[in-house]
């Protein structure tokens, strides 16, 4: 249970009771996100804020009812838009001629927080390397497209991280839907209210599944999602630093800079470093 410190700061800045009162289920369920993917401010551990608790999920058909009500679309980058009520999207700061994964990840990742706070969280479990690259990486796509983002993520990763890498990106996203308590996996709270009480996987998210299921590599994205947690030790604070080594072994990073090595995915990247571009 969070302090009221913390709920209070939670409602204040959304713009008090009665705003948060008035917002949509979606636009509850992205501030919340928001605020628990937010780096650590205080003591607090962080759970699903109390504010968020005396209001039950919407269902599948109460989301579905809002798409019109909406001026974007779910699984638009977060860098392409500004989801919540009146904000308008920040300008970004140029990125190095030849920038490298940490640049993108300092100036252009809306997820960075949370993903090195998912790669601390592997690291203080002894996983190994590559384990913990994935997790460092898995949701960073995000800024590019949020719909099938383990997809895109593994793709955009692809040449340049090896194959158990790209697999976990890949398949954290599918494994999501399934809880696999033997390895501390339950199904996250947080979804019931991103994609409905009541929902069910599409049928190629379930048949991905039982194919990674019984896949050799089944525990690589697996303990992705084990690590892929909205509740995290404050007392914790990781830094980029401990996972420069990590990167440094694991991530080809190409000389040209990310998005000017005529790989398949350079403009994947490019379109990170530049969403501004209109075409
Ligand atoms: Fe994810
Ligand atoms: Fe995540």
């Amino acid at each position: 249970m969070l302090p009221s410190l913390d709920r209070r700061t939670f409602i204040n800045s959304l713009g008090g009771v009665a705003a948060v009162a008035a917002m949509t289920h979606e636009a509850r369920a992205d501030a919340m996100e928001d605020a628990l993917a937010a780096p650590m401010q205080d003591t607090a551990m962080h759970a699903e804020p109390d504010s968020m608790k005396d209001v039950a999920p919407p269902t599948v058909a109460e989301l579905d009812a809002q798409i019109t009500t909406r001026s974007y679309r779910r699984g638009a980058g977060g860098l392409f838009v500004a989801t919540k009520p009146g904000a308008k999207v920040e300008r970004l700061k140029p990125l190095p001629v030849k920038p490298t994964i940490i640049d993108f990840h300092l100036n252009r990742f809306g997820t960075s927080q949370h993903c090195l706070q998912s790669a601390n969280k592997a690291m203080q479990s002894g996983a190994d390397e590559e384990i913990i690259l994935a997790c460092f990486l898995h949701d960073t796509v995000h800024a590019l497209v949020k719909t099938d983002h383990g997809w895109w993520g593994a793709q955009m990763y692809e040449p340049y991280v090896s194959e158990k890498v790209s697999f976990a990106i890949r398949y954290h996203q599918a494994l999501r839907f399934y809880e696999d308590k033997e390895h501390g996996y339950e199904y996250p709270d947080l979804y019931r209210r991103m994609f409905g009480s009541d929902y069910k996987p599409e049928p190629y998210i379930e048949a991905t599944y039982q194919m990674v299921r019984n896949h050799k590599w089944y525990l690589e994205p697996r303990m992705v999602t084990v690590n892929d947690l909205y509740a995290f030790d404050p007392k914790v604070n990781p830094t980029l630093d401990q996972f420069v080594d990590i990167i440094g072994r694991n991530f080809k990073q190409p000389k040209e800079g990310l998005g000017f090595d005529n790989s398949p995915v350079a403009h994947m990247w490019r379109s990170i470093s530049r969403p501004d571009a209109p075409l």
